[in-house]
């Protein structure tokens, strides 16, 4: 897919829809978000985890393993007082109706949800002040080939445990490539094989209290 044009029905992820308004994959049997506030998950994990909007300069450069809804960039767009980018990657785009049931439990994000969606069908969009990419197919090998270099990266797969292919040590160190020096990361996972990879991949990785019901979540900088 070269571009993002509305997948056919048959094409569109499959999805329940739990407590409301949770997006859950039927193909790896697992939640978008956080069935207990998602929007409050992604600051305490991946804007928080990150020290954003704090780091955040013209330019800075923002990069997701999976874009999902967009509640991620969504969040990021709502704090962004300067211009900066963000590209993330997706295997699976929604259709612009699935979307729009995901951000209906999100208020307070309307009106940039409603942006994201008028330009649903393009991968180089605005959002507020984030110029976002979508790189659409398979991460494992989508990002290898990839020019950028993030100076922060959201690391959200479904669970390291139903979604493997998106915590997988080659992949951990392609994250690690892509790093820009000072670079970091943050995930909502604290899996010991995950910690390891990122290790290996050059991180130093700090453990730190979780959302919700998770006790843990992981975080780390760019060794110099
Ligand atoms: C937990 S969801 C991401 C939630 C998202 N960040 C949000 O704000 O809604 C995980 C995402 O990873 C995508 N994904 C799973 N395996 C992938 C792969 N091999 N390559 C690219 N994307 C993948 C899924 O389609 C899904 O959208």
């Amino acid at each position: 897919m070269s571009d993002l044009s509305d997948p056919r029905p048959e094409d569109e992820p499959a999805l329940d829809w739990r407590d409301g308004g949770v997006p859950v994959s039927t193909r790896f049997n697992d939640p978008y978000f956080s069935l207990v506030g998602g929007l409050a998950e992604t600051r305490h994990v991946f804007l928080d985890g990150n020290d954003l909007p704090a780091r955040l300069v013209p330019g800075f450069h923002l990069a997701e393993l999976g874009f999902g809804t967009g509640l991620n960039a969504l969040a990021l767009a709502q704090v962004a007082q300067v211009p900066i980018r963000m590209t993330s990657f997706e295997a699976y785009p929604m259709s612009t109706a699935q979307l729009a049931q995901a951000h209906a439990a999100f208020p307070e994000l309307a009106d940039l949800a409603f942006q994201l969606r008028k330009e649903w069908g393009r991968t180089q969009f605005q959002v507020g002040q984030v110029s976002l990419t979508l790189v659409l197919g398979d991460v494992r090998q989508k990002l290898p080939q990839w020019a950028g270099m993030a100076d922060a990266w959201f690391l959200d797969g479904f669970s390291p445990a139903k979604n493997p292919q998106m915590w997988h040590p080659d992949l951990m160190a392609a994250v690690g490539r892509h790093t820009a020096v000072g670079g970091s990361f943050a995930t909502y996972t604290a899996a010991g094989h995950v910690r390891r990879a990122l290790s290996e991949a050059g991180f130093d990785v700090f453990r730190r209290p979780g959302f919700g019901r998770k006790r843990h979540m992981s975080v780390g900088r760019l060794r110099g």
